[in-house]
């Protein structure tokens, strides 16, 4: 078997029965992460949701087909990129995850970008932007404040682009976020085309 099947296979296997913080007690799912394990670009969300906790899969509510519309504004597919999370099963209530969630769960996301070694990674939201920033030393204060923008740093001995965005469930409760978040694609199929 190709090796990253094989490494991913495994990961897969260990997110299914994980028992690292409390989060599985309440889930029905866990939610590994899903996509081509040759990306040129990884997307980064927050942590399963109802409807991902229900499916086992990442993105498949509302905030998913918001994504769906933004990835093929720019021409691309699901199958063409990989989504994960920062923590794999669902927060009760959509709580956001705790510190120490966030510290027992991201051992994986770091093996998913180290299989996945994409060029470009897009951090949706302030949980998934906070931890790759920490990862890269980078200060974060808000993802308003860098959204949009292109952070060009080494990651695991990986040259990569960061792109922060808004995470597409704000722009549920706030359409102007919509615009934004357009316009933050647009950026992403700029960088793609000059790789
Ligand atoms: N929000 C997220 O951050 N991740 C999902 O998988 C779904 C909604």
């Amino acid at each position: 078997m190709d090796a990253k099947k094989k490494l991913m296979e495994e990961l897969i296997a260990e997110v299914n029965v994980c028992r690292r913080c409390q989060l599985w007690r309440h889930a029905k799912n866990a939610v590994p992460g899903e996509g081509s394990l040759d990306a040129q670009v990884m997307f980064i969300g927050e942590a399963p949701g109802y409807w991902e906790d229900l499916k086992g899969r990442p993105f498949v509510g509302a905030a998913g087909r918001l994504l769906d519309e933004l990835l093929s504004s720019i021409g691309l597919r699901r199958e063409e990129i990989y989504i994960a999370n920062v923590v794999k099963h669902r927060p009760p209530g959509n709580r956001d995850p705790k510190p120490d969630e966030v510290e027992a769960c991201t051992p994986y996301l770091d093996r998913q970008i180290k299989i996945i070694q994409p060029k470009v990674l897009v951090t949706l939201g302030r949980h998934s932007t906070g931890y790759v920033f920490s990862r890269v030393g980078l200060k974060f204060r808000g993802v308003t404040e860098v959204r949009g923008r292109v952070y060009l740093k080494r990651l695991f001995g990986m040259p990569i682009q960061i792109l922060p965005m808004f995470h597409p469930a704000a722009a549920l409760y706030n359409p102007n976020y919509k615009a934004v978040l357009a316009e933050d694609f647009k950026r992403l199929r700029a960088i793609l085309e000059s790789l």
